[in-house]
């Protein structure tokens, strides 16, 4: 028998609410080896999934794991092309010292290729770093930096990717247009870079990359992420709870995680955060008790998708909250809701395209389980 090696403290590194890492990633083995294999083949990705579905947690795991020199740019926070800029060049700046072969004429190379933009090398505390002190044309030097790191690349003989987060943020920015077709243009001509961008609103992402209008559009290959299956958290959550009480999860209390959290990955790691600080095995009407308890106390949160939703919006979501429906154009659903057919219609685009709603087995249903607990158990 395995013996209790996890304290109740250490349930917060097992169940991360933020980025799963090492020990606390569970699976994706076939999405790792996806990713791996365009990315060695120098398929620019876009990766796709609703929120919290472990976008981020797997770029980070698959970068952690393939052996070409990367970095990881997060937009969350830029506002305008000037931090756009500086977010890649600080990126750059380090990157591009991964491809540097340890000799003084590499250097001297280096700082040749990027010559026009003024670059100068800088200790930082994570090592020797370029800087770029170029005029403000923030466009242009967008294009500049990332073709010149192609160009530093292709001479060096080395490959390199660059994993850009968030990156819908650029759709709400003054130049986004420019900007996107700045990047378009430097991934269009990269030779020994590869591209993978993602983000928290699929919405956003599939106009940026899908709509004919726009400059990415058709840049790149997308791949959409799912769920986590359940026999994975079946192999985990055993071991972990071995781990914990020294003793098996019950398979009712392990269907209950699975069931009540629509196996929906952030909201497993929340409910089994809670439960793993427990001092025993919890039943399945502990399990229950917990989620209903976890869902109530963040209820402001949870509504919070909820709140700004119109009138009709919200009848179609609560009835779909109560039973998942696949007719829904149809008279039965006219009935139920009320509405009329184009209001229906209406209602159903805005929740699809906010990704509180999506099909599953032909069925229209909740995206997010702690929503739907909420209007059908609590409301
Ligand atoms: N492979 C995994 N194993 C275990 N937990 C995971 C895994 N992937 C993600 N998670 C958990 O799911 C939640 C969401 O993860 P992450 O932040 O990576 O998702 P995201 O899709 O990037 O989210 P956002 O849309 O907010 O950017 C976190 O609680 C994370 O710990
Ligand atoms: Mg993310």
């Amino acid at each position: 028998m395995t013996a209790a090696i996890l304290k109740s403290e250490d349930a917060t590194k097992c169940f991360p609410t933020g980025i799963a890492r090492g020990e606390a990633f569970i699976n994706r083995h076939v999405e790792r080896n996806q990713l791996q294999k365009n990315i060695l083949a120098n398929r620019h990705l876009v990766l796709m999934a609703p929120r919290r579905y472990g976008k981020t947690s797997l770029i980070t795991e698959v970068a952690s794991e393939i052996n070409i020199p990367f970095c990881m740019v997060d937009f969350m926070t830029v506002h305008d092309d000037l931090t756009v800029r500086d977010a890649l060049y600080e990126k750059v700046g380090k990157l591009v010292m991964e491809l540097l072969p340890p000799i003084q004429q590499a250097k001297e190379k280096l700082l040749n290729i990027f010559g026009s933009m003024k670059p100068e090398l800088a200790l930082s505390a994570f090592g020797q770093k370029l800087t770029f002190h170029t005029p403000s044309n923030p466009i242009s030097n967008i294009v500049d930096v990332l073709l010149k790191l192609d160009e530093a690349a292709v001479h060096f003989d080395k490959r390199a990717i660059i994993f850009i987060d968030e990156m819908q943020q650029i759709s709400f920015l003054k130049n986004a247009s420019s900007i996107e077709g700045s990047i378009r243009h430097a991934v269009e001509r990269s030779r020994n870079i590869t591209y993978c961008f993602s983000g928290s609103s699929r919405h956003l992402l599939r106009k940026m990359f899908g709509d004919k209008e726009r400059p990415l559009y058709r840049l790149c290959h997308t791949f959409e992420l799912e769920r986590i299956a359940k026999e994975h958290y079946r192999q985990s959550l055993n071991k972990l709870a071995l781990e914990r009480w020294a003793e098996h999860l019950s398979s009712e209390s392990f269907e209950a995680v699975l069931d009540l959290t629509e196996s929906h990955p952030f909201y497993v790691n929340a409910l089994c955060q809670v439960l793993w600080m427990e001092k025993n095995v919890p039943s399945m009407t502990e399990v229950q008790e917990t989620w209903r308890n976890y869902v109530r106390d963040n209820r402001h949160i949870i509504s919070d998708d909820v709140i700004g939703l119109s009138l009709n919006q919200k009848k179609v979501l609560s009835i779909l909250a109560k039973e998942p429906a696949k007719e829904i154009y149809g008279a039965g659903f006219t009935v139920k809701t009320g509405l009329s057919l184009s209001s229906i219609r209406k209602a159903v685009d805005v929740l699809m395209e906010k990704d509180l709603i999506h099909v599953v087995n032909a069925h229209y249903t909740l995206v997010d389980p702690a929503i739907r607990y909420y209007l059908d158990n609590l409301l």
